[in-house]
Protein backbone atom coordinates (compact mmCIF):
# COMPACT_ATOMS: atom_id res chain seq x y z
CA UNK A 1 0.00 0.00 0.00
CA UNK A 2 2.72 2.05 1.21
CA UNK A 3 4.81 2.01 -2.08
CA UNK A 4 1.22 2.39 -4.59
CA UNK A 5 1.05 5.64 -2.77
CA UNK A 6 4.60 6.61 -3.62
CA UNK A 7 4.08 5.62 -7.02
CA UNK A 8 1.55 7.74 -7.25
CA UNK A 9 2.73 10.32 -5.50
CA UNK A 10 5.89 10.58 -7.69
CA UNK A 11 3.13 10.24 -11.06
CA UNK A 12 1.32 13.05 -9.78
CA UNK A 13 4.39 14.88 -9.48
CA UNK A 14 5.83 13.98 -12.92
CA UNK A 15 2.29 14.61 -14.28
CA UNK A 16 2.20 18.29 -12.85
CA UNK A 17 5.84 19.05 -13.90
CA UNK A 18 5.42 17.80 -17.51
CA UNK A 19 1.70 18.83 -18.56
CA UNK A 20 1.83 21.53 -21.49
CA UNK A 21 -0.40 24.64 -20.60
CA UNK A 22 -4.08 23.06 -20.22
CA UNK A 23 -6.24 26.23 -20.61
CA UNK A 24 -6.94 27.24 -23.94
CA UNK A 25 -5.54 30.52 -25.15
CA UNK A 26 -3.79 31.34 -22.17
CA UNK A 27 -0.01 30.81 -21.27
CA UNK A 28 -0.34 29.20 -18.23
CA UNK A 29 -1.81 26.09 -16.84
CA UNK A 30 -4.37 25.77 -13.73
CA UNK A 31 -2.56 25.70 -10.37
CA UNK A 32 -2.83 22.44 -8.54
CA UNK A 33 -1.50 21.10 -5.23
CA UNK A 34 0.93 18.48 -5.27
CA UNK A 35 2.53 16.01 -2.73
CA UNK A 36 5.94 17.08 -2.04
CA UNK A 37 8.83 13.83 -1.36
CA UNK A 38 8.52 13.73 2.28
CA UNK A 39 12.67 13.17 2.17
CA UNK A 40 15.61 14.85 0.68
CA UNK A 41 18.88 13.50 -0.72
CA UNK A 42 21.87 15.54 0.74
CA UNK A 43 25.14 15.32 -1.37
CA UNK A 44 28.54 16.82 -0.36
CA UNK A 45 31.01 18.08 -2.78
CA UNK A 46 34.37 19.16 -2.73
CA UNK A 47 36.53 20.92 -5.33
CA UNK A 48 38.62 23.64 -6.83
CA UNK A 49 37.92 25.99 -8.73
CA UNK A 50 40.85 28.39 -10.59
CA UNK A 51 39.61 31.64 -12.15
CA UNK A 52 42.71 33.03 -13.84
CA UNK A 53 43.15 36.16 -15.64
CA UNK A 54 46.19 37.16 -16.36
CA UNK A 55 48.30 35.58 -19.16
CA UNK A 56 47.67 34.56 -22.93
CA UNK A 57 44.92 32.03 -21.73
CA UNK A 58 42.98 33.39 -19.44
CA UNK A 59 39.82 31.83 -18.16
CA UNK A 60 37.99 35.02 -16.95
CA UNK A 61 37.86 38.05 -19.15
CA UNK A 62 36.79 41.67 -18.36
CA UNK A 63 33.93 42.37 -20.36
CA UNK A 64 32.70 45.49 -19.00
CA UNK A 65 34.07 48.70 -16.82
CA UNK A 66 32.39 52.11 -16.00
CA UNK A 67 33.04 54.74 -18.07
CA UNK A 68 36.92 56.06 -17.65
CA UNK A 69 38.10 53.82 -15.46
CA UNK A 70 41.04 51.66 -16.51
CA UNK A 71 41.05 47.83 -15.42
CA UNK A 72 44.49 46.48 -15.11
CA UNK A 73 46.89 44.97 -13.02
CA UNK A 74 46.58 46.25 -9.74
CA UNK A 75 43.61 47.53 -9.85
CA UNK A 76 41.19 44.56 -11.46
CA UNK A 77 38.02 44.72 -9.57
CA UNK A 78 36.85 48.56 -9.70
CA UNK A 79 33.30 48.76 -8.89
CA UNK A 80 30.71 48.16 -12.24
CA UNK A 81 33.73 45.58 -13.83
CA UNK A 82 32.45 42.69 -14.81
CA UNK A 83 34.03 39.13 -15.86
CA UNK A 84 32.48 36.08 -17.79
CA UNK A 85 34.65 33.25 -16.93
CA UNK A 86 34.77 29.35 -17.96
CA UNK A 87 36.49 27.93 -14.78
CA UNK A 88 38.16 24.28 -14.63
CA UNK A 89 37.08 22.53 -11.53
CA UNK A 90 39.63 19.97 -10.05
CA UNK A 91 39.57 17.37 -7.14
CA UNK A 92 42.71 19.22 -6.11
CA UNK A 93 44.28 22.80 -5.55
CA UNK A 94 46.75 21.23 -8.09
CA UNK A 95 45.18 22.83 -11.76
CA UNK A 96 46.77 19.92 -13.67
CA UNK A 97 44.90 17.73 -10.91
CA UNK A 98 41.78 15.41 -12.19
CA UNK A 99 39.29 17.90 -13.90
CA UNK A 100 36.06 17.41 -12.89
CA UNK A 101 34.09 20.48 -14.51
CA UNK A 102 33.73 23.58 -15.23
CA UNK A 103 32.23 26.60 -13.75
CA UNK A 104 30.63 28.87 -16.23
CA UNK A 105 29.14 32.28 -15.43
CA UNK A 106 29.84 35.95 -14.32
CA UNK A 107 30.72 38.11 -11.76
CA UNK A 108 30.51 41.64 -11.21
CA UNK A 109 32.19 43.80 -8.69
CA UNK A 110 28.70 45.24 -6.90
CA UNK A 111 30.02 47.08 -3.91
CA UNK A 112 30.84 50.92 -4.04
CA UNK A 113 33.37 50.21 -1.24
CA UNK A 114 35.95 48.88 -2.84
CA UNK A 115 38.55 47.30 -1.59
CA UNK A 116 37.22 48.35 2.37
CA UNK A 117 33.99 46.24 0.87
CA UNK A 118 35.04 44.37 -2.16
CA UNK A 119 32.42 42.01 -3.46
CA UNK A 120 31.49 39.96 -6.02
CA UNK A 121 27.93 39.08 -7.19
CA UNK A 122 28.72 35.28 -7.95
CA UNK A 123 26.47 34.14 -10.84
CA UNK A 124 27.66 30.42 -11.91
CA UNK A 125 26.16 27.63 -13.09
CA UNK A 126 29.08 24.33 -12.19
CA UNK A 127 28.86 21.59 -14.43
CA UNK A 128 30.52 18.43 -13.90
CA UNK A 129 32.04 16.18 -16.57
CA UNK A 130 32.88 13.20 -14.83
CA UNK A 131 31.76 10.41 -12.37
CA UNK A 132 28.20 9.94 -11.02
CA UNK A 133 27.03 13.50 -11.39
CA UNK A 134 28.40 13.65 -14.92
CA UNK A 135 26.14 16.15 -17.11
CA UNK A 136 24.73 17.56 -13.78
CA UNK A 137 25.01 21.18 -12.43
CA UNK A 138 24.54 23.14 -9.38
CA UNK A 139 23.54 26.69 -9.73
CA UNK A 140 25.31 29.30 -7.69
CA UNK A 141 24.05 33.03 -7.18
CA UNK A 142 25.41 35.24 -4.44
CA UNK A 143 27.56 37.63 -3.22
CA UNK A 144 31.07 37.09 -2.52
CA UNK A 145 32.94 39.27 -0.08
CA UNK A 146 36.60 39.46 -1.23
CA UNK A 147 38.09 40.48 2.03
CA UNK A 148 37.40 37.24 3.61
CA UNK A 149 38.75 33.84 3.77
CA UNK A 150 36.14 31.61 4.29
CA UNK A 151 33.10 32.77 2.85
CA UNK A 152 29.52 31.33 2.32
CA UNK A 153 27.93 31.29 -1.17
CA UNK A 154 24.30 29.88 -2.00
CA UNK A 155 23.02 27.37 -4.25
CA UNK A 156 19.78 28.26 -5.81
CA UNK A 157 19.24 25.55 -8.58
CA UNK A 158 20.18 22.90 -10.54
CA UNK A 159 20.13 20.67 -13.33
CA UNK A 160 20.29 16.84 -13.79
CA UNK A 161 20.57 14.70 -10.30
CA UNK A 162 20.53 18.13 -9.20
CA UNK A 163 16.94 19.24 -9.94
CA UNK A 164 15.63 21.45 -7.77
CA UNK A 165 18.51 21.82 -5.55
CA UNK A 166 19.78 24.07 -2.81
CA UNK A 167 22.38 24.44 -0.88
CA UNK A 168 25.27 26.24 0.22
CA UNK A 169 29.05 26.28 -0.35
CA UNK A 170 31.85 26.87 2.08
CA UNK A 171 34.59 28.58 0.02
CA UNK A 172 38.08 28.87 0.96
CA UNK A 173 40.81 30.83 -0.68
CA UNK A 174 42.80 28.97 -1.50
CA UNK A 175 45.10 30.98 -3.80
CA UNK A 176 44.15 34.71 -4.73
CA UNK A 177 47.24 37.32 -6.42
CA UNK A 178 45.13 40.74 -5.78
CA UNK A 179 47.34 42.10 -8.57
CA UNK A 180 46.20 40.31 -11.44
CA UNK A 181 43.11 38.84 -9.94
CA UNK A 182 44.13 34.76 -10.17
CA UNK A 183 42.44 32.91 -8.05
CA UNK A 184 41.92 28.89 -6.67
CA UNK A 185 38.87 28.46 -4.52
CA UNK A 186 38.28 25.21 -2.56
CA UNK A 187 34.37 24.44 -2.52
CA UNK A 188 32.68 22.79 0.37
CA UNK A 189 29.11 21.80 -0.89
CA UNK A 190 26.07 20.43 1.01
CA UNK A 191 23.29 20.10 -1.70
CA UNK A 192 19.85 19.21 -0.77
CA UNK A 193 17.70 17.44 -4.32
CA UNK A 194 15.75 15.25 -5.04
C1 LIG B 1 30.05 12.13 -19.35
O1 LIG B 1 28.89 12.18 -20.13
C2 LIG B 1 29.16 12.44 -21.51
C3 LIG B 1 27.82 12.64 -22.21
O2 LIG B 1 26.92 11.63 -21.87
C4 LIG B 1 29.97 11.29 -22.09
O3 LIG B 1 30.27 11.55 -23.45
C5 LIG B 1 31.26 11.17 -21.32
O4 LIG B 1 32.00 10.06 -21.75
C6 LIG B 1 30.98 11.04 -19.82
N1 LIG B 1 32.26 11.12 -19.12
C7 LIG B 1 32.57 10.34 -18.08
C8 LIG B 1 33.93 10.52 -17.52
O5 LIG B 1 31.78 9.54 -17.61
C1 LIG C 1 50.91 38.22 -8.67
O1 LIG C 1 50.76 38.88 -9.90
C2 LIG C 1 51.84 39.76 -10.21
C3 LIG C 1 51.46 40.49 -11.49
O2 LIG C 1 51.16 39.58 -12.52
C4 LIG C 1 53.11 38.95 -10.33
O3 LIG C 1 54.19 39.82 -10.62
C5 LIG C 1 53.38 38.20 -9.04
O4 LIG C 1 54.49 37.36 -9.20
C6 LIG C 1 52.17 37.35 -8.68
N1 LIG C 1 52.37 36.75 -7.37
C7 LIG C 1 52.14 35.46 -7.16
C8 LIG C 1 52.39 34.99 -5.76
O5 LIG C 1 51.79 34.69 -8.04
Amino acid sequence: MKIILVIFACLLLLLSSCSPAAVKGKYYSKSHTVPVPLTHKKTNLHFFMHDIISGNNPSSVLVAAPKGVVVQEGNVGPFGAVYVFDDLLTVGPDLNSEVIGTGRGFYASVSRQVPAEWTLLFNADLEFTSGEFNGSSICLFSRDLMVIETKELSIVGGRGRFRMANGFIIANVNFFNATNGDAILEFHVTVFHQ
